[in-house]
């Protein structure tokens, strides 16, 4: 029998609601018919943004979303999107399909949006191919109050109250699309940039995040970090706030795309595999991190993360369109519970992407909208929020998979406490066949009452138009209250949320 330990008494550390971000570029339908229809649109919509789409993140409870990219971040010149729709510049989309993009949705539109997401706000700017200047001039125009030349542009646009900025890149993979930029070299333009993101307002400083490695690039990671970390731990809001990290699971690699929804058992176990790889990355730059940073104060943000599949059959190949099974599911409930547990170090995480793009937790067809089983993963996930991470074990675990290089372990499991004194057990069950017997053995607490949600089906299931509830989540009762804890039986291919009151 496999047994898991729970010291509710144990707490490990705060896990930042940020941890369950998301991620929205100007790339192929995520922005534009994704979100953004316009307010002339007969698809249901406030001031532009569909009802629909608002909703579904709204309920669960979206902390946080990074714009305008990616990529396209490094192209993206501000002032071409404020001001009256019409005159607003147009530009191609070199990156995304070579589309033109019309900038009709801008830096107002975006803040719009997170009003009404009611979620915090994360500004990707340009160092790429911007200037100093106009970075500087986007601070000023989003945040400053007060009489200037960027505030008094705000004001004759429509707007006199200054946002705020929560977060703040600094660049986008400036290893690649970002500029091609040697870690020396990104540093130093780091650091020139990085000044002139000035903290109009103290009480409210934006967290600044530095780009960072792509994958296992650790000389990326250190030399970023010598050129900056003194100043970075001198005051709270120094040079860097956050170091980035993006880790994308493709099964075969970046020369060999798979479908998204035609697989067999043994890319289900190489895909949860190469999930699984996220969990060294972590240590591995944290280690490296911890030699200049031993107190954490630098956040690690993985603000690209999720699958990376062929695009669905018939859709532009630069629009990243791709369906969502329950192996994505799985990806999704390891990747947070990783992400969890390793709450001392990742302070922010987002998924790729968050409509219509790569791993969506939604997806539109024109009005119609449904939800991917990613989605109900964060559903299930949300209770963590602003959580503390409690301590967790699990016992008698298994290796399983079809090739040796590519096993995973059976289970894999994160456990919270919030705020109102709730446990909050998500577990994971990695395996296309076979249920397990989980004891649940909760120390120097007493298990009152559980309830549960759960997500399971085919590996390959998942949500289309026509059948938008194919795959959803429904209530668990597999489970007994014992004198030690709960215990629990768990199906193949799931992920499963319980709720318990000790
Ligand atoms: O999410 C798609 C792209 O992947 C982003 O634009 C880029 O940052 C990454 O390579």
């Amino acid at each position: 029998m496999i047994k898991l330990y729970v010291n509710p008494n144990l707490e490990k550390g705060h896990i930042n609601e940020e941890i369950y971000g998301h991620f929205s570029e100007h790339l192929g339908r995520c922005i534009y018919e994704g979100i953004y229809v316009g307010e002339d649109s007969e698809i249901p919509n406030t001031n532009g943004m569909r009802n629909d789409v608002v909703t579904a993140l709204k309920d669960i409870n979206i902390p946080v979303l990074r714009w305008p990219g990616g990529c396209f971040a490094d192209e993206y010149h501000w002032k071409d999107g404020i001001g009256p729709k019409e005159s607003r510049k147009k530009m191609i989309n070199t990156h995304w399909g070579g589309v033109l993009e019309d900038n009709s949705f801008g830096t107002h539109e975006f803040m719009e949006l997170c009003r009404q997401l009611g979620c915090k706000t994360y500004v990707n700017g340009n160092l790429g191919s911007g200037s100093v200047q106009e970075m500087s001039e986007w601070i000023e125009y989003m945040t400053f109050d007060g009489v200037s030349p960027m505030s008094e542009l705000r004001a004759k646009n429509g707007r006199t109250e200054p946002w705020k900025v929560d977060y703040f890149g600094i660049g986008n993979e400036n290893w690649g699309c970002g500029g091609n930029m040697l870690p020396e070299q990104y540093a130093l333009e780091y650091r020139r940039y990085q000044t002139y993101v000035r903290n109009y307002d103290h009480a409210k400083p934006i967290f600044k995040i530095a780009c960072g490695a792509n994958v296992n690039d650790y000389e990326w990671t250190k030399k970023v970090l010598e050129y900056t970390h003194r100043h970075a731990l001198k005051e709270a809001h120094g040079f860097m706030d956050g170091l980035s990290l993006h880790y994308y699971t493709l099964p075969e690699g970046w020369n060999l795309k798979v479908s998204a929804t035609d697989f067999d058992e043994k890319s289900w176990y190489k895909t949860l595999n190469k999930t699984l790889y996220m969990e060294t990355l972590i240590k591995n730059h944290g280690a490296i991190m911890d030699e200049y940073d031993p107190d954490k104060k630098i956040g690690m943000i993985i603000d690209e993360w999720g699958t990376w599949f062929n695009v669905e059959p018939g859709t532009h190949p630069g629009f990243l369109y791709q369906q969502s099974t329950m192996r994505d599911a799985l990806v999704a409930g390891i990747n947070l519970n990783i992400f969890n547990k390793n709450c001392d170090r990742v302070k922010m995480a987002n998924i790729a992407q968050m409509v219509n793009v790569l791993q969506a937790v939604i997806l539109t067809d024109k009005e119609k909208m449904l939800l991917t089983p990613t989605y109900h993963v964060f559903d299930l996930y949300k209770y963590h929020q602003n959580a503390q991470l409690i301590d967790s074990k699990l016992e008698g675990i298994e290796m399983i998979g079809l090739e040796d290089e590519y096993m995973v372990p059976n289970l894999n499991e994160s456990i919270s406490m919030s705020k109102d004194g709730k446990v909050h057990m998500t577990l994971n069950n990695l395996s296309i066949s076979d249920s397990y017997d989980i004891e649940g053995i909760f120390i120097d607490s007493e298990v009152k009452s559980v309830k549960g949600r759960i997500l399971t089906d085919e590996m390959n299931a998942y949500n289309t138009f026509d059948n938008p509830e194919n795959v959803s989540t429904k209530e668990f009762l597999d489970f007994k209250i014992t004198h030690k804890g709960v215990s629990i039986k768990v199906p193949p291919c799931s992920v499963l949320h319980l709720e318990i009151e000790v």
